[in-house]
């Protein structure tokens, strides 16, 4: 069916970014872009789809690795079955709508409350030199990109729920208080929105290592990444743990195995004769088989400088417009035009 023109459903958008700072991996692909790529098969929404280049520069970063890099996740978001003929394919820096609706969004938010994001103190954390301004912002500017499109539907994995949830906030303030029609974001959930790490403890992430897959690895990378995976002697028998390296490992298995083997395991698991080199070994092989595809594509798309450079241009002139109108309305009601 032909996607409507974005004008014609509102309420109906749907945006979602990443940000710029490395590789994809399985995490970002089953969290973020399968829902990104759901959304974007479904002729009822219109999907904006963007790379978070600027909430790049919220923690320490080299800028020609960003430089870089904001390019790579277009490559990725292409390769992975985004089509710039069905969604709004961006930048985020190309669009300054963005960065000028934040700065009107912070006026209804106060300093305390994004201080107590729990997002905002991990991040002081892992970081504690680097608490800076924008760091402080990045909800803010995060609700600005949604908001500036008036999406309503979020794909993302569920660490990023707090953050929805100061969306939601800023919408019904400026709602309440300037008369604007925001809707109110939720999250788009994907069976993948929570992917463990390999290390058995917490997320698979990027800053974590040991942890993830990424979705370039080479089959002999993805054996090696599982082969450090912790297990334990096999012999214990009874139901499957909930928790540890073992209980990750059946996670992947149901993510990507059939269900009949995942079945299998389950009764060899109880039954105190599971191998895990073994299962280890199928898992790579299905983890693979699911990235092949994405391998070959990108390989095709990194040779073709032309596509990539006209997709980045277009996405940018058709986001910019739609994010003015956005743009002018709150001016007017805020008293600033
Ligand atoms: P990372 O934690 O590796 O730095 P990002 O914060 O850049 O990943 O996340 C980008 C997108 O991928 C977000 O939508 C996030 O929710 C999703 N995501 C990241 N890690 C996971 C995971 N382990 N499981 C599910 N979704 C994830
Ligand atoms: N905060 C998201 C992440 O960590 C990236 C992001 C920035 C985003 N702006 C967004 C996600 C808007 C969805 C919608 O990956």
């Amino acid at each position: 069916m032909e996607k409507k023109p974005i004008q014609q459903i509102q309420g109906k958008r749907v945006l979602s970014g990443i940000r710029a700072t490395g590789r994809l991996h399985l995490g970002n692909y089953l969290g973020a872009v399968k829902g990104m790529l759901a959304l974007q098969a479904d002729p009822e929404y219109e999907t904006l789809y963007m790379v978070a280049d600027a909430h790049t520069i919220t923690t320490p970063y080299d800028s020609e690795e960003l430089r870089k890099n904001r390019r790579e996740i277009i490559i990725d978001y292409l390769a992975a079955g985004l089509d710039p003929e069905k969604s709004i394919i961006f930048q985020q820096a190309e669009v300054p709508q963005h960065f000028e609706l934040a700065f009107y969004f912070s006026s209804v938010v106060t300093i305390a409350k994004m201080q107590h994001l729990p997002t905002f103190k991990d991040k002081v954390k892992q970081h504690p030199q680097a608490a800076t301004m924008a760091l402080l912002n990045y909800p803010i500017l995060m609700s600005a990109d949604i908001l500036v499109y008036k999406a309503g539907l979020v794909p993302v994995g569920i660490d990023q729920e707090p953050h929805l949830e100061v969306a939601r906030d800023i919408a019904q303030r400026m709602n309440i208080d300037y008369e604007m029609d925001f809707p109110l974001p939720t999250r788009f959930k994907t069976e993948g929105e929570y992917v463990p790490s390999l290390t058995g403890e917490g997320k698979m992430s990027k800053s974590v290592d040991g942890s993830f897959i990424n979705l370039t690895d080479s089959l002999e990378d993805i054996k090696k990444r599982l082969a450090g995976a912790p297990t334990d002697s096999g012999t214990l028998g009874g139901a499957v743990p909930k928790t540890g390296g073992v209980a990750n490992l059946f996670t992947f298995l149901k993510l990507f195995g059939s269900e009949s083997t995942y079945n299998q395991y389950v009764e060899d698991y109880k039954e105190k004769r599971i191998r895990y080199g073994e299962m280890k070994q199928y898992l790579a092989q299905a983890i693979f088989a699911e990235l092949e595809p994405f391998q070959m594509r990108r390989a095709e798309l990194e040779k073709d400088t032309k596509y990539v450079d006209r997709v980045i241009k277009e996405g940018a002139e058709k986001a910019r417009a739609i994010a003015q109108e956005t743009i002018d309305e709150v001016k007017e009601k805020m008293g600033l035009a």
